[in-house]
Order: C-alpha cells, then sequence, then structure tokens
C-alpha cells in the first residue's frame, strides 16, 4: 500500500472514530436529559398534588410535610386560575418586579406581571401544564426546565465544538511545521546537487575546449555532441540551483517561450506525436526561463507517457482578466477525478519506473516561484486530459514601471 493510501484509511478511520465520540456523547446526553426531565415533571406534579393538599387538610402535621414538599421543588413554575390570574410562583427571579415597583415608590402601586407573563409564554412553549381543581376552579401548573438541564441540553454541543476548534487548530500548525520541514529537506538538497554538480561540469567544459584544440572539432561531430550534453547537464545544474534560492522572474511573451520550448522538445520524442500550439501571441508574465522550462518539460512529459502510440499534445494560450492561461492538452489514457488533486502529491506515480515526483516539483515552481497556479483543468479516462496553469498576466503599466 502507498502512503496516500494509507494516509486516506487512516483518515477514514480517525473520521469514523471522531463520529462515534461524537454520537456516543450526544446520545448519552440526550439519556440524561430526558431522565433528568422526567424527573423534573414528576417533581412539578408532586408540587401540584402538594398544592392540592394544602386547601384540603387541616392538619398541621400533614401540612408542614406538604410545605417541605413544596418547597423542594427546583424547576421554575407558575400557577395560573381559569381567570389568568396568577396564584403561585416558584423558583422565578421576583427582584425583576421589586426594581419595578422600587421605581414607582410614589406612585398607586401596581403589581407588574409583564416579567411572569414572558415566563408563562416559555413555559408554555415547554411542558403541557398540569391540571388540578381546587376549591371547585381550575387551576393550570406550568413549569419549565431547571437551569441545570438546560445547560446540559447544550453542553455536548459547546464541549464537541471546543473540541473540534482546538483539533483543528492543532492539526494547522503541526501541519505548516511538518511542510515547513519538508521545504527545508527539499531547498538543501536543490542546492546540494546544484553545488556538486557544479564543478565537474566546469572541468568537463574546458576539457571540450582542449579536445576542440587537440582534434578537428568542426570534422568530428562527437565532441559537438559531447558539447551539447554538458550543456543541457549545465541546465540541469542551474535549475536545481534556482529552486533552492528565490530566482527572478522577468517578463517575457509567454508564447514565444512555450515556442522555443517546444521546438526543442517535440524532436526529441517519437514521431507518432503530433504536437500543436496556438491562442494569444503576445500576452507577457513574469517568468524564470529555466524553471519554466522544467514545469513544461514535467508537463509535456507525462503526456508524451500518457499516449500509447499515436497521439496529439495541445499547448494554448490564453488571456482574460489580467491573467495568462496555459493549457497543455494530450489525447492520452486521461486521470480519473478522484486523483485530480493526489497526481500533485509526491512520491504518487502509476507508472513502473516513475518517481512521482514531476507534477509535485511542477505545482512547487509555478506556486512557489511564479505566483502562479496550476490543476487538472479536465481529464476523461481513455480520451485525454487538461492541464492549466494561471499566471499573472503583465500589463503595459507594469511593463514601463518594471
Ligand atoms: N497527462 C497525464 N495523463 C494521464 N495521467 C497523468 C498525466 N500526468 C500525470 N499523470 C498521472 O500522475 C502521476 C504522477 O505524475 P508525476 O509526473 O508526478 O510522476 P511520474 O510521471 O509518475 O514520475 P516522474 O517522477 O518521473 O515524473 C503519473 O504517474 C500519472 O499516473
Ligand atoms: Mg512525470
Amino acid at each position: 500500500m502507498n502512503p496516500y493510501q494509507q494516509k486516506r484509511r487512516w483518515k477514514y478511520f480517525l473520521l469514523a472514530f471522531a463520529v462515534v465520540i461524537a454520537s456516543g456523547s450526544l446520545l448519552y446526553t440526550k439519556y440524561l436529559v430526558k431522565n433528568i426531565a422526567d424527573s423534573e415533571r414528576t417533581r412539578a406534579q408532586v408540587w401540584a398534588l402538594s398544592m392540592k393538599q394544602v386547601f384540603a387538610s387541616d392538619d398541621n402535621d400533614f401540612l408542614n410535610y406538604v410545605f417541605a414538599v413544596r418547597d423542594s421543588l427546583t424547576v421554575p413554575a407558575l400557577v395560573v386560575d381559569d381567570k389568568g390570574e396568577f396564584k403561585y410562583k416558584k423558583g422565578l427571579d421576583t427582584t425583576k418586579t421589586f426594581i419595578k415597583l422600587e421605581a414607582e415608590e410614589n406612585k398607586n402601586i401596581k403589581y407588574d406581571t409583564a416579567y411572569f407573563r414572558s415566563e408563562l409564554n416559555e413555559m408554555k412553549e415547554q411542558h403541557q401544564p398540569i391540571r388540578l381543581t381546587v376549591l371547585g376552579s381550575q387551576w393550570l401548573v406550568y413549569y419549565k426546565d431547571s437551569a441545570l438541564l438546560t445547560q446540559l441540553k447544550y453542553f455536548p454541543y459547546i464541549q464537541l465544538s471546543v473540541i473540534a476548534i482546538f483539533l483543528l487548530t492543532a492539526y494547522t500548525a503541526f501541519s505548516s511545521s511538518r511542510k515547513s520541514e519538508q521545504n527545508q529537506v527539499w531547498v538543501g538538497l536543490a542546492k546540494e546537487t546544484a553545488h556538486q554538480l557544479g564543478t565537474p561540469i566546469s572541468s568537463l567544459m574546458a576539457w571540450i575546449e582542449l579536445m576542440k584544440e587537440k582534434f578537428n572539432a568542426e570534422k568530428d561531430p562527437l565532441i559537438a555532441e559531447m558539447e551539447n550534453d554538458v550543456k543541457r547537464l549545465e541546465i540541469v545544474a542551474d535549475r536545481f540551483s534556482k529552486i533552492g534560492s528565490r530566482p527572478i522572474l522577468d517578463h517575457h511573451v509567454v508564447y514565444d517561450v512555450v515556442k522555443d520550448f517546444l521546438d526543442y522538445f517535440s524532436v526529441r520524442v517519437s514521431d507518432r506525436i503530433t504536437f500543436e500550439m496556438g491562442g494569444n501571441k503576445v500576452v507577457k508574465a513574469g517568468l524564470n526561463i529555466p524553471l519554466f522550462d522544467w514545469v513544461l518539460e514535467n508537463l509535456l512529459k507525462n503526456a508524451v507517457n500518457a499516449i500509447e502510440g499515436k497521439g496529439i499534445i495541445r499547448i494554448e494560450i490564453g488571456e482574460s482578466k489580467k491573467q495568462v492561461f496555459i493549457d497543455v492538452s494530450d489525447t492520452g489514457k486521461g486521470i480519473p477525478r478522484s486523483k485530480f488533486d493526489t497526481v500533485f502529491q509526491p512520491g504518487y506515480t502509476t507508472r513502473k519506473r516513475g518517481w512521482g515526483l514531476g507534477l509535485s516539483l511542477t505545482k512547487r515552481m509555478v506556486e512557489n516561484y511564479h505566483n502562479g497556479h496550476i490543476f487538472v483543468k479536465d481529464s476523461e479516462v481513455g480520451k485525454g486530459t487538461t492541464f492549466r496553469i494561471i499566471l499573472k498576466a503583465i500589463t503595459n503599466d507594469q511593463q514601463t514601471t518594471a
């Protein structure tokens, strides 16, 4: 199993685990809430019943007992008679009406029932009233959830959100530190490679110059071929040195740069593949040619690999809203939709002798060094693929100030 399949499995496993924990916690709290709600209703019923007893009995001991039961009710409750008048209040914040009374000290005091009315409305929404007949009239006992029950209802949501925020922050912090670690390894390796290649390349160049003097270079094509290969090696070393430091971007006509590379590349692959080019011939973008050529090389090599037998590779340049589009299309085997992002991850390959590094490097060069964007624009298995690069277009006023 490759590391990406493994990573995905872990992701699914952890996600399933998180869902189990979250639903377990929600279900358990729901169970607790139901238990408490049932017990609160029973208490409210006992309270209502005790009130009835107050009016029905004149045995003092019994009444003391009944009062004790009545006082033990922990949920806020209101008793209303059939004319809508408040008979009893329990567990409510009566200071809210006192404040009003103090303010109206000098006036003819009327009992302020607005607070009780609003509480009553809330209670009506929460529970069915308990009915009792006292002294021949119908009383309704309304009650609402205790503060504890209300808090318990929201507790798991608050708890789970806090945990989710914590995990998300931790994940972001770890993944960005891992990325910057990878970055350092990557940049260090590139710099070291360029450095190590530098010395033998310079001496090879010097040897070639010597050989040219010693042998008849015009008659002997071997020396010219050797020189070509050493120059190629120089380009490779140059590319590595460029990704090891921040490259300079110069303004170039995109079409010309792509055309130059295509001319170089197309003669080096089988003639069963046809190359085409089209689109905007004037739009400019900030490019570092050695790195941008490397981007094109990776995309074109992949396109060639994707084509079995005959096929067409087409590069189209477009411009819109200050952006340059470079679409590289092929008539190859295509990429399944589920792999549109995965192809850019290092190590992902479907080729026997591939490293799976081409596209991850390409993405890095486009996004980190050219401030652009690259993605699979569309692809269909068995039909072909289009990769799109988006770069910022250089406008005329930028050119004069640059
Ligand atoms: N144009 C394309 N058409 C179809 N599949 C593609 C295309 N380009 C890339 N892929 C898929 O993406 C994978 C990763 O590409 P990438 O260039 O990163 O690695 P590679 O080509 O396999 O190896 P290398 O490191 O040598 O480039 C390829 O193995 C292939 O499956
Ligand atoms: Mg490749």
